[in-house]
């Protein structure tokens, strides 16, 4: 047994304050002097697959480093090595959500570090988890009835959903499983557009990847009301059992956005759960001028938000929205005895509503993003991106060498080259994507529609400015031009 004067004597303990007040003062020059000059680096890498690996010693390290040299080589060998979301030219998926106060919020977390598994664990950080899901259920216009929790993603969110639909049709899976509780062949519909996170959600909880039902979308990318009730009447004729319906507020290529109202009225007569995809979306009901997209959705069982795509919080965030939240708690909670001093039951203990047990202190980063901007000052930014999608689709309709491949949805601007013969377009489209990409100018992203290869920009970023955009349409043109002809 070693002695506590031994102990004392021989802990080697944490870096010296006075150190870590120096290395903290050297990292926020460090982060300060990244977001001021990030204009200036690569958005992407040109490099090789393991090109990053290649540079760093691949023996785990048996003595410590300084701080400054660790430092150093971010700068050296990870800095370059990086696609920088954060950078104004960085139009892929939807943009990105890095803010100065989102980075702030960050770091407060981090010397917190506690693990927000109960409310007895973490008492403010759950109140505070509370707090800011209420505020984004009221900038949402969802109503009273819905509470809701607090994932890392929307993935995460439509499979804790789904186990809720599913225990509700067959109450006992939970305790006996899916074969010991005599469940049906259970089916999901989601359109065509809609993100794949509805199939990993089915294998992970052994529905069946191939029970989730595509329906086709009209020529907006809407899912087609009338077809979805054609597949579900076939699927009863058919002997499977409708479970949920995925209605889509933001599709992930298009941002398209399906008619809840309709489709709730389908799932209300053939009583099927409807949960609404709206990861991207639905952030962008904090806007007056769009609340129209809110319809129906107080119909809904459960609804998916996340703000990490389109409120400004850092990834990771997203947040599970249920109408009766003892919904999700009833298929999930579950004390294990060394719990059991922490966790009290008036109490809401964050644990009982999901898989995870630990869970970070995620809501602390939300609610200093919220504060600083502002319902205010994240509307003025979301509408100034509505404005720049706007402006590049009007250059995209002046230019008859390109055309609008979807309608322009929120930040989202789907377009094709098409001043080249028929035939090689797809190949052409996504060698300019490829090129642009290689060039470390601008970052895009390429998708199918239509079973055509387009082009897509997403505009998400605070610091993109109708300057940028300008760059990345002349990049994008004078790329056509090389290769188009
Ligand atoms: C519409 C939609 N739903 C869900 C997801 C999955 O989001 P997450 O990465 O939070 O799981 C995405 C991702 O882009 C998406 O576009």
């Amino acid at each position: 047994m070693i002695s506590e004067a031994m102990q004392d004597r021989e802990s080697p303990g944490d870096t010296p304050p006075e150190e870590f007040r120096r290395q903290l003062h050297a990292l926020a020059d460090w982060i300060a002097d990244f977001r001021q000059n990030i204009d200036s680096l690569r958005v992407a890498p040109d490099d090789k697959l393991g090109a990053t690996l290649a540079n760093i010693p691949t023996q785990p390290p048996e003595q410590g480093d300084s701080f400054d040299k660790i430092l150093s080589d971010v700068d050296r060998l990870i800095v370059p090595g990086m696609v920088h979301w954060s950078h104004p030219m960085f139009l892929g998926y939807f943009g990105w959500t890095t803010t100065a106060p989102g980075i702030l919020g960050e770091i407060i977390t981090a010397p917190l570090n506690v693990n927000a598994m109960t409310w007895r664990t973490s008492p403010a950080a759950t109140e505070l988890e509370t707090l800011v899901i209420d505020w984004i259920r009221q900038w949402v216009h969802l109503p009273q009835e819905f509470g809701g929790v607090v994932y890392d993603t929307a993935s995460v969110g439509v499979m804790h959903a789904l186990a809720v639909a599913r225990e509700e049709a067959a109450p006992s899976v939970r305790k006996r499983g899916l074969i010991g509780a005599g469940a049906p062949v259970f089916r999901i519909y989601a359109s065509e557009q809609a993100h794949s996170s509805a199939e990993k959600a089915a294998i992970a909880l052994g529905l069946g990847e191939e029970n989730v039902q595509r329906i086709p979308t009209d020529s907006a990318f809407c899912m087609e009301s009338s077809a979805l009730r054609e597949i579900i009447t076939r699927d009863l004729r058919g002997g499977f059992r409708p479970l949920a319906v995925i209605a889509t507020v933001g599709t992930t290529s298009t941002a398209s956005v399906d008619r809840v109202r309709e489709i709730a009225r389908i799932c209300r007569e053939f009583k099927l759960w409807l949960h609404i995809d709206g990861a991207y979306g639905a952030g962008f009901a904090i806007l007056p001028e769009c609340e129209s997209l809110t319809a129906g959705w107080s119909d809904a069982d459960s609804i998916v938000v996340n703000p990490h795509k389109s409120l400004f919080v850092p990834l990771d965030f997203s947040v599970l929205y249920v109408r009766d939240l003892e919904r999700l708690r009833r298929v999930f909670t579950l004390v294990p005895e060394y719990l059991r001093g922490d966790t009290v039951e008036a109490q809401k203990n964050y644990m009982d509503y999901g898989i995870q047990l630990g869970r970070r202190f995620r809501a602390l980063k939300a609610w200093v993003i919220f504060r600083s901007f502002g319902r205010d000052g994240m509307a003025a930014r979301l509408r100034e991106h509505i404005r720049l999608a706007n402006r590049f689709a009007d250059w995209i309709r002046n230019d008859d060498r390109f055309e609008l491949a979807a309608p322009v949805s929120m930040g989202v601007v789907c377009f094709g080259f098409i001043g080249a013969a028929k035939d090689k377009l797809d190949k052409l489209n996504s060698e300019i994507v490829e090129r642009i990409n290689a060039s470390g100018c601008a970052y895009l992203t390429q998708t199918k529609l239509r079973g055509r290869t387009v082009m897509r920009i997403g505009i998400g970023n605070v610091l993109t400015t109708e300057e940028h955009l300008r760059k990345a349409w002349l990049l994008i043109r004078e790329m056509a031009d090389a290769i188009g002809t």
